[in-house]
């Protein structure tokens, strides 16, 4: 039976506050129980308020950030000082102001010109470090595009079919390039899945999701269903405008 929770902001502010919230409970209790709190960071430009929340005077003691063991749900093919780096964007607005020390930063190799490679090595990564505890990442935080496509899984991209692997390098024809992802398998995994989701822009998208045909090869979010974790979605009210009220 899955699990759903979708919760309402009023603003994007308002979604950031939320969303520190929830990230500090759900780090709270993994620590307090499993003693470590593994978080696969979105990337894309909405997770960025989250972010430097999490790293102001008002969140930033309301954990202790050496239990917390970083991981990126995808990645651009490039370098980890480009502008388009979701390590960069992360880097910038948490782990560097939160100093969080580099052996709890597990990002992609990105600057390796063999995409395959790249994917390899983080698949070596995450089955090492996610091996070493109990297999499952605590929570996987997703973003959502106008697409539906989540991490860098496309519509209709082959990493959608993947059901082995991890880490995988995904082409994405429409932007011409591959892109870093985790798999379906590797984000169903979670204990706990969160899509942070804002804007008017994101509406169609939300309510397809959410309340469409469930075709995951042209909505790839739908493909989202957690072996047994638990998934919230984070809206502001743009991008919840198109659900049916009492729909969830
Ligand atoms: C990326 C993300 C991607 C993102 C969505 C939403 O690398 O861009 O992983 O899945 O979350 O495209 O992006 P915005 O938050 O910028 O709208």
């Amino acid at each position: 039976m899955l699990s759903r929770e979708i919760k309402v902001a009023k603003n994007a502010d308002a979604l950031s506050s939320l969303a520190a919230n929830l990230f500090v409970d759900l780090a709270r209790e993994s620590i307090t129980i499993r003693g470590s709190f593994t978080v696969a960071l979105a990337g894309g430009s909405t997770p960025r308020k989250l972010y430097s929340l999490l790293a102001s005077q008002r969140y930033r003691q309301e954990l202790d950030w050496t239990h917390v063991s970083f991981l990126f749900g995808d990645e651009r093919h490039v370098p980890p000082d480009s502008d388009e780096s979701n390590y960069r964007m992360a880097n910038e607005t948490l782990l560097a102001p939160l100093n969080i020390i580099p052996e709890n930063v597990h990002r992609w190799r990105a600057e390796l010109s063999d995409s395959f490679a790249a994917a390899d090595q983080y698949q070596a990564e995450l089955a090492d470090l996610l091996g070493s505890r109990d297999g499952s990442i605590d929570l996987v935080l997703l973003g959502l595009g106008n697409d539906a496509h989540t991490a860098s899984l496309f519509p209709n991209t082959p990493a959608l079919g993947e059901s082995k692997r991890l880490a995988v390098a995904n082409w994405v024809e429409k932007l011409d390039a591959y892109r870093l992802t985790l798999t379906p398998p590797a984000i169903n995994s979670a204990r706990n899945i969160v899509f942070l989701v804002s804007g008017n822009e994101k509406a169609a998208a939300v309510a397809q999701v959410l309340e469409g045909e469930f075709r995951p090869d042209d909505f790839p979010a739908q493909i989202v269903i957690p072996d047994d974790g638990t998934v919230y979605w984070l809206l502001d009210e743009a991008a919840a405008s198109l659900i049916k009220l009492g729909s969830f």
